[in-house]
């Protein structure tokens, strides 16, 4: 029997429970991890209150990020060993492959032999972030260095991969964050711009920093009143990519906007990379190669240890943190 966390109902954190259960042996084309650390994301505390893209059957498990020691090899699997360090890509379903246990099974086209230099909880912080912002600004918007790039929900995990990422490539980053509470740390990790959309004029601000060429590139995770002032920034034939959800508010559709300057609205998931091997092959390189020259390195808000996973679940929602909340096993 391993500790694995799993709901029986939908709720806050406290509906997360540590539980002890056999975890069969992987199946053929899966890799058992015995798990040091996890990273948590944002898309678990949806499922966990039911709100999230994917239905779980309860009691689920959950869990899209994790680090660890290759435990088992299911038939057919070749390329790994017992005992080697990992990491894992996040699967289509963590419904399917939950992650948060101290043994977790995964298809092993998903698990990393990450670079030696990374620590567990570092590792465990990688992959959902910069495979989602390379997706979105290398891939889909084409990121280069003349752009201004907007990036909203700075401060999160992928925010802040997304700003590493597009100073990597030369861009300018106008970072948005909610308050001043972050405005400092977010100037010294390399944003250009930081504006605070609830305590500034979020259009005035963006005006002065881009003047009337306008913005071509936004990332966005947050949708909601802002929708209108991010379109109304942005310059003729630029792209929006929309990746989250975090605004409670209803989001209006720019009509003019888009009509006027030709916009490119475009909903974003990461599983548009991970489920196709030549796209998730040429990010893992990117990443990989960013990682070993310094440019990339995952920041680690805060970390639990396991038994206070619903402690950890409190604090991804307090929205306090900068960057990864990380949970070692
Ligand atoms: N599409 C995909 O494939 C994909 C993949 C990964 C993540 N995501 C999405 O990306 C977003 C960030 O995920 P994460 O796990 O990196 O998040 P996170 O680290 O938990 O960061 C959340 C941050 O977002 C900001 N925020 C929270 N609520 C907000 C609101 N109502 N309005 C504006 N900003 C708000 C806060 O930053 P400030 O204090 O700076 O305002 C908060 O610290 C989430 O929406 C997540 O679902 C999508």
């Amino acid at each position: 029997m391993v500790r694995v966390v799993r709901f029986h109902e939908h709720g806050g954190p406290e509906v997360l429970r540590i539980e002890d259960v056999e975890v069969p042996p992987p199946g053929p084309g899966e890799v058992r991890i015995r798990v040091k650390a996890l990273g948590l994301n944002r898309a678990e505390a949806l499922l966990r209150r039911g709100t999230y893209i994917e239905t779980p059957h309860l009691p689920s498990g959950l869990g899209l990020e994790a680090a660890g020691i290759v435990d088992a090899l299911g038939e057919g699997v070749a390329g790994f060993a017992t005992g080697e360090a990992v990491s894992i890509v996040p699967p289509l379903s963590m419904v399917r492959w939950p992650a948060y246990g101290e043994l977790a099974t995964f298809p092993a086209e998903l698990v990393v032999r990450h670079p030696p230099s990374l620590s567990w909880e570092a590792a465990a912080a990688l992959w959902m972030p910069y495979l989602t912002a390379y997706g979105a600004l290398v891939e889909i918007a084409g990121l280069g260095g003349a752009d201004f790039v907007i990036i909203t929900a700075a401060s999160s995990s992928v925010g802040l991969a997304a700003t590493q990422i597009a100073n990597m490539i030369g861009a300018t980053v106008i970072a948005v964050t909610r308050t001043s509470a972050k405005k400092q740390a977010l100037l010294a990790f390399g944003a250009a711009h930081v504006i605070a959309s609830a305590e500034e004029d979020l259009k005035v601000r963006l005006q002065d920093i881009t003047g009337p060429e306008g913005v071509r590139v936004v990332f966005d995770a947050v949708g909601g009143p802002i929708f209108g002032t991010l379109t109304a920034a942005m310059s003729r034939g630029g792209i929006l990519i929309e990746y989250g959800g975090l605004s409670p508010e209803p989001t209006p559709f720019p009509l003019f906007a888009v009509l006027s300057k030709r916009l490119t609205l475009r909903g974003y998931l990461v599983h548009e990379i991970t489920g196709d091997p030549a796209r998730l092959a040429a990010a893992k390189a990117f990443i990989l190669d960013g990682v070993a020259a310094g440019a990339l390195r995952p920041v680690i808000a805060r970390t639990f240890p396991f038994e206070e996973i619903v402690a950890a679940h409190r604090f991804l929602e307090s929205n306090e943190q900068f960057g990864k909340i990380v949970v070692t096993v």
